[in-house]
């Protein structure tokens, strides 16, 4: 099934030097497109800026063997100091020769996988954080995406306050595209395409618009749901009919596109990278990233390269986790200074109802958009034929104006049975099965979906020549469902692969049918002879999840101006909820089973909760770069994703002041016990107690030392102990919580996971 969610495949060499014999006499090879990284203090004084150094670097190497007449494509001055360029081996080979050389990344492509959130989220007009921050007021939100659609309504200006007057960015002209269609919403618009073009893919019109004008939709969807404007009345042609608004309406939104359609999404890192450069330079508070490189070490992530360098500028990062679950160490933008969310389902389930001539009625799902009325129409099931019955051949002249029954039981696709029915020439299906592989838009046809529970009462009657269809209608929309949340099937689950001492994800947040604005005049879907359109439509996938945190630290930081992005992390981890609202534990929508940590991280965000989190866990730059020196990272590698020439690391380890807790035992070496040292923050009453509550299953050993701890003052911090035993047979993932708790109604949860092998 198609996810919204971009992966890229990001291969990154650190190019060995050919002997120079074999680079003379071989002729000059094709050039390709490099991201080379520099040292910022290596450039000479007689350059004025960055950028002119760069190209005079690229400009001075040997003409004998360049092969493009305009080899440079762009500076990059933010997210590291570096350029890009296209240039033939030997080119590579000279200038990593130079000193000032400090990595190179192979350039890389990556193609697109694939509103009622508020109040599940519990955002309320007159209560808690949406009027608390003014709902985002003049908070930045920088979007790295396929581009946006300016006129939908969710992008009005509406109640709008001034464009910030530290804002730097602007909107480009192109084509499609004027800045006039910018206003006090999108406030910034910007296209990266060197690196794409460079690599020979055309940005034409037929394919793509050469400008921040959205040609997929995705883009258009995860603004939208970050910072869309109130638009009234709006539905996915009938269903989830609502209000739709972002999670942060108020909040100023700029467009950095990087994805592009040619023959399908493609992204080249350069042009990501440029992309996130500009948003720093801009001056964007949060930034939105629903798409992803490689699993990849630190120092050969470009992503994760330029988020801790927006970090470090104080900008909060939101990626995805990535749509590569359900098998564990699926994690995508897993740096420890990234914010990484996995998807959630809603309490919204979208119905269709059938009644049958023998008076027996059933809800179902269905997708399909129009509400028309099947009434009764002759049943027809094959029951005597398995290819019949299972809707794998059917024949025309038996099966025409009537209703058909497709017996799935789980064993058959029901985008195919739903193809042969509707070829057939059946006016209406029935399918009888759990799964529920379909995406909105493959609901071409008025199928409705059964479990399989009634599935030998439907099969019975319709086996019966004279059974009829009383009655079948559509487009009906179920609130308050559940258990909501799930994680989501395909949501990535941890351990990080590449950092398993960090628990990934780090929270869970609406990634399913999640409704947001689109493209307005493309076919969204076909039905019948009848090509839809749409300008609100669902969507699923962890590129949905992204943006509603994006929203979310948008109103932390509203309300917290001076906070740091480790703690308005923190303050959306602590208060995160891990129940579901039947009051279980978040379940997994994959095969049902209970979910674990690994799947929702600290829990599904709690925007209200966020606002006043009591205790923040604080982390500033030097923490990242001792965690970087715990990895074992040898200078090479730690310049590469710190982007300095000079450091130092006074304690050594990948202990990170982490508002989570995650500890791998490995039965065949000791010792059986970990210690984890955590310092929190005081950000709630001056003088308050907390006491530490852990909640632990059999199996598991948690101690926390002192378990009372005492602050006097805001902001005073205080330490303590983590020490966390398993027992030999216990499951392979065990994990509990340590809460602490106030007198003042707070309590600071983290998830501490313990996995063995
Ligand atoms: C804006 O872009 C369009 C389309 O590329 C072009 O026709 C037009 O001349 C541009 N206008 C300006 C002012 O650059
Ligand atoms: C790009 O467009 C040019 C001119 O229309 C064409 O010759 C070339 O084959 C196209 N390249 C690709 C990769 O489609
Ligand atoms: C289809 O059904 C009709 C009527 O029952 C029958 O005459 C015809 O032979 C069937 N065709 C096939 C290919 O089975
Ligand atoms: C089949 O239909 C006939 C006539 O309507 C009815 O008498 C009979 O009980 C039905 N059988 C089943 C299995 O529903
Ligand atoms: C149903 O149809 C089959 C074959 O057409 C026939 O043999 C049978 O008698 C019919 N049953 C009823 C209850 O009408
Ligand atoms: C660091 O490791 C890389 C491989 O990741 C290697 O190419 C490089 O030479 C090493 N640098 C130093 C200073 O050891
Ligand atoms: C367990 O630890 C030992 C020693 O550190 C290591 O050699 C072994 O590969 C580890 N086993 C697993 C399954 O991780
Ligand atoms: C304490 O928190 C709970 C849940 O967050 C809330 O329902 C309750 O009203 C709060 N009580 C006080 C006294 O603030």
């Amino acid at each position: 099934m198609e996810r919204s969610f971009c992966s890229l495949v990001l291969l990154v060499q650190l190019l060995m030097l050919l002997p120079a014999l074999i680079v003379a006499s071989t002729p000059p090879k094709k050039s390709e497109t490099y991201i080379i990284h520099m040292d910022h203090s290596s450039k000479p004084d007689h350059f004025s800026d960055h950028e002119s150094w760069h190209q005079h670097t690229v400009n001075s190497l040997s003409k004998a063997c360049q092969e493009d007449k305009e080899p440079f494509l762009y500076s990059y001055t933010h997210v590291m100091n570096g350029f890009s360029a296209k240039l033939t081996p030997c080119q590579l080979t000279e200038l990593q020769k130079s000193p000032a050389h400090v990595a190179t990344y192979k350039e890389s492509f990556g193609k697109l996988f694939t509103t009622h959130t508020p109040e599940f989220l519990g955002l309320k007009r007159n209560f808690g954080i949406w009027p608390t921050a003014s709902y985002g007021k003049d908070v930045i939100i920088g979007v790295i995406d396929t581009g946006i659609w300016p006129e939908s309504e969710s992008f009005s200006d509406k109640g709008m306050s001034n464009v910030p007057s530290r804002w730097k960015g602007k909107c480009e002209n192109g084509t499609a595209f004027s800045p006039s269609v910018c206003s006090k919403k999108l406030i910034g618009a910007r296209s990266f395409s060197k690196g794409l073009q460079a690599a020979g893919i055309n940005i034409s019109t037929e394919y793509d618009f050469d400008s921040p004008r959205d040609f997929e939709g995705h883009g258009t969807h995860t603004s939208s749901t970050a910072a869309g404007n109130y638009v009234f009345g709006v539905s996915h042609f009938g269903y989830a009919k609502g209000t739709a608004r972002g999670i942060a309406p108020s909040a100023h939104l700029a467009m950095y596109k990087v994805l592009w359609a040619s023959d399908s999404y493609a992204s080249a890192a350069t042009d990501i990278l440029a992309g996130m450069d500009q948003a720093i330079s801009d001056g964007v508070d949060i930034m939105s990233l629903s798409l992803g490189l490689g699993q990849t070490p630190y120092y050969q992530d470009v992503i994760a390269i330029a988020s801790l360098s927006a970090i470090e500028k104080g900008i909060v990062v939101v990626c995805a986790a990535g749509n590569e679950g359900p098998g564990s160490g699926t994690t995508y933008n897993g740096a420890p200074w990234i914010m990484t969310v996995g998807a959630g389902s809603i309490d919204r389930s979208y119905l269709a109802t059938l009644e049958l001539g023998n008076g027996l009625t059933y809800l179902g799902t269905s997708y399909f958009p129009a509400s028309v009325s099947i009434t009764n129409t002759p049943l027809y099931f094959g029951r005597d034929d398995p290819t019949k019955s299972r809707c794998l051949a059917l024949n025309r002249s038996e099966v025409t104006e009537k209703v058909v029954v497709c017996d799935n039981n789980n064993l058959v696709d029901v985008y195919g049975q739903m193809d042969v029915v509707k070829r057939a020439g059946a006016y209406g299906a029935v399918f009888l099965t759990d799964s529920s592989d379909m995406d909105p838009e493959d609901y071409s046809f008025p199928g409705i979906l059964l479990p399989t529970r009634y599935r030998n009462e439907v099969m019975e009657y319709a086996s019966n020549n004279t059974s009829i269809v009383k009655s079948m209608r559509f487009v009906f929309t179920e609130t308050g469902t559940g258990p909501a949340p799930e994680v989501a099937s395909f949501s990535s689950r941890g351990p990080d692969p590449i950092s398993p001492f960090i628990l990934k994800p780090d929270v869970l947040a609406p990634g399913v049918d999640v409704l947001a604005a689109v493209r307005p005049d493309v076919p969204f879907m076909e039905a019948g002879n009848y090509d839809l359109t749409t300008n609100y439509a669902l969507y699923s996938g962890t590129s949905m999840a992204a943006p509603h945190v994006a929203g979310v630290a948008a109103l932390v930081k509203a309300v917290h101006r001076d906070w740091s992005p480790a703690a308005i992390r923190s303050a959306i981890m602590t208060t995160a909820t891990t129940l579901d609202n039947e009051h279980g534990t978040i379940r997994d929508q994959w095969k049902g089973l209970t979910a674990t940590p690994l799947g929702f991280g600290a829990g599904h965000i709690n925007p209200n909760g966020a606002m006043d989190p009591g205790l923040i866990y604080d982390l500033d730059t030097q923490d990242y770069i001792q965690f970087l020196c715990g990895l074992g990272y040898n200078e090479t590698e730690m310049s590469a994703v710190i982007r300095r020439s000079q450091w130092s690391c006074d304690v050594i380890g990948t202990d990170l002041n982490y508002p989570s807790f995650i500890a791998n035992f490995n039965q065949t070496s000791s010792p059986s016990e970990k210690h984890f040292t955590r310092t929190v923050t005081n950000v709630g009453a001056p003088t308050s107690t907390y006491r530490a509550s852990v909640e632990v299953p059999s199996g598991m050993i948690v101690s926390v030392e002192p378990s009372t701890i005492k602050f006097t003052s805001k902001y005073q911090k205080q330490k303590f102990v983590v020490s966390v035993q398993v027992d030999k047979n216990a499951p392979k993932v065990n994990y509990g919580y340590l809460k602490w708790i106030d007198d003042h109604n707070h309590t600071v949860s983290s998830p501490i996971v313990v996995t063995s092998n």
